[in-house]
């Protein structure tokens, strides 16, 4: 990713598409206890991890990213905290200690459900989950306009597909719910505001390609915004 990319994607309240909504309902599926320890695992900018620290008010709360940027974002928007939030610049995938809930919002893909399941269950406390979430068709087949919204560069799998990938990798799944719509508007309103204001202040030629390419990605959205989805799913492992 380029220099133009992170221009575009700065100053973002999130960097996928979500709600404190799901992490509400992540948390009373997995039923994790209000005093607990819980890992936000790519964390971006910290909406989540907000959303995490507000909903448990007494937790233990560990942000990882790693973009030293989004550590700084998220440092400051929950310094109100105190130090039961933190947030460091590390890999996901190396972590230590023991979580009650390790929530990942649009961060699993980068690695692969199993790569990444396998590195965080010996990390999770006995009853402990893990709430992610995944591209998924919801349609099947799925509408030409939401295929163009992918454009192949990231093929989501059916639900099928997915929950057969938990499953292929011995974990159960207490919970699933679509993440479409309103949460993708969440995420795209307040990139177009960026678009807007960096169109007209920066004529760079690559950060001006970046804008354009986002445009049409957030078109393409819009023409099957009922249809572009994450699933968002609560597993634990037997
Ligand atoms: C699509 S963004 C979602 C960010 C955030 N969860 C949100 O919803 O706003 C995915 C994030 O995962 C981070 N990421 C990818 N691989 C990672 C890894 N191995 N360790 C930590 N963060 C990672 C990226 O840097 C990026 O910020």
């Amino acid at each position: 990713m380029n220099e133009a990319f992170f221009t575009v994607h700065r100053d973002l309240p999130r960097e996928g598409p979500g709600e404190a909504a799901d992490v509400l309902w992540a948390l009373d599926v997995a039923r994790t206890p209000e005093a607990s320890r819980i890992l936000d695992a790519g964390c971006g900018p910290g909406a989540d991890t907000v959303a995490l620290a507000e909903a448990r008010g007494v937790a233990d709360i560990l942000a990882l990213d790693l973009q030293e940027h989004f550590i700084e974002e998220t440092r400051r928007r929950t310094a109100r905290f105190g130090p039961r939030v933190r947030a460091e610049a590390s890999s996901y995938i190396n972590i230590s200690g023991e979580f009650d809930l390790i929530w990942s919002a649009g961060a699993v893909y980068f690695h692969g459900i199993a790569n990444v399941l396998e590195a965080w269950g010996p990390h999770l406390t006995p009853g402990g989950a893990v709430a992610f979430s995944e591209p998924a068709w919801m349609l099947d087949p799925p509408s030409d306009a939401a295929r163009a919204f992918w454009g192949g560069e990231y093929e989501p799998k059916s639900l099928a597909g997915v929950e057969a990938e938990i499953h292929a990798a011995g974990w159960g799944i207490l919970g699933q719910r679509w993440i479409v719509d309103e949460p993708w508007a969440a995420y795209y309103g307040p990139m177009s505001a960026r678009l807007d204001q960096l169109e007209d202040s920066d004529p760079d030629a690559e950060l001006q390609a970046a804008i354009k390419e986002t445009r049409d990605e957030i078109s393409k959205w819009q023409a099957a915004r009922d249809e572009i989805a994450y699933s968002l799913f609560v597993v634990r492992r037997p």
